[in-house]
């Protein structure tokens, strides 16, 4: 593997030894253990050019678990606010010799408009409203340790769906590995070709989405890329869209509750939700660590 750039790049046998190698890994780091050597010498440059707290730590401290010597760019301190351009500024780090680059960008595509041109692997940490593969992988590697299996699974993805790469990723991801996918959100977080683009269901309401479901994923709503009225009041997405305990008594008994982070407490998910029996989300956290590990060992340029 060369770049990780989307989902759409893996088949299902390069995303189940991704999880099987992640599997390992995660067994390791909860033991506080480091993972070898695989980036030892090598330099890992992560350029985020949009706020982070999971993903760049959890890629930093993969990459050091690794061995990697890690070089962390910011577009705030850097010549971007000069106006440098996202391609001119990976060539002149390129030139210096990285093994690989994580980035994370607000555009769409930009991480595969970057990875063509530079000698270093590309990993992409989240671009625009397109693609988060690792955050998948991560959400994967927490389903198969709840669930043993991902095969077969019904998937609830609910929430602002319009702007969430993350579902995108998660879609993509699920179907390959045979789960059903629901995709619930008001009409206008919704876009009506997302479900027989991504051959997913689709549904206005949560309540039908979470009927019987193993697997809740509830969704950030998006306000820095909310533009116009798109939502309702956060009181009256929560009256209508939220996943409180009455709600989530729809999903099967075993169900577990996801979110990528970072919650809107009271608006897309309830306290008692969110820190009840039922949630995995700082498990998703953990799982995060391993993921980036395992793809950042499996690239190979
Ligand atoms: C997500 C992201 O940035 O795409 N967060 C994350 O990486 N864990 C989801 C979000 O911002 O809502």
């Amino acid at each position: 593997m060369r770049h990780l750039l989307g989902i759409e790049d893996l088949s299902r046998a390069q995303i189940e030894a991704l999880l099987d190698r992640a599997s390992g890994y995660l067994a390791a780091l909860s033991g506080g253990a480091a993972l070898g050597a695989d980036l030892s010498g090598r330099v890992v440059v992560n350029l985020f050019y949009e706020a982070s707290t999971r993903t760049r730590t959890s890629f930093e401290i993969a990459e050091k678990r690794l061995g990697a010597e890690v070089v962390n760019v910011s577009p705030q301190t850097s010549s971007v606010v000069k106006g440098e351009t996202l391609l001119d500024t990976v060539r002149n780090l390129d030139a210096m010799r990285p093994f690989a680059f994580v980035i994370r960008h607000a555009a769409s595509g930009a991480t595969r408009f970057v990875a063509d041109p530079v000698r270093a692997s590309v990993v992409n940490a989240g671009d625009g409203q397109h693609q988060h593969p690792t955050q998948a992988l991560l959400d994967a590697l927490t389903m198969r340790a709840h669930k043993g299996r991902i095969e077969g699974l019904v998937v609830a993805i609910c929430g602002d769906i319009a702007h969430s790469r993350v579902a995108r990723s998660n879609a993509l991801l699920l179907r390959k590995l045979g789960a059903t996918v629901r995709l619930a959100a008001p009409r206008t977080l919704l876009p009506p070709s997302m479900g027989a683009a991504f051959d997913c269901e689709v549904f206005e309401r949560i309540e039908p989405a979470l009927d019987g479901a193993d697997v809740v994923m509830m969704l950030r709503i998006q306000k820095e890329r909310l533009v116009g009225a798109g939502v309702p009041s956060p009181g009256e997405y929560a009256r209508t869209f939220g996943l409180d305990e009455r709600r989530l008594a729809l999903a099967r008994p075993d169900a577990v509750v996801m979110h990528p982070g970072p919650m809107n407490r009271g608006v897309e998910i309830g306290y008692r939700v969110a820190d009840g029996p039922r949630s995995v989300i700082l498990e998703q956290v953990e799982a995060g660590v391993a993921v980036r590990a395992a793809v950042l060992a499996s690239l190979s340029a």
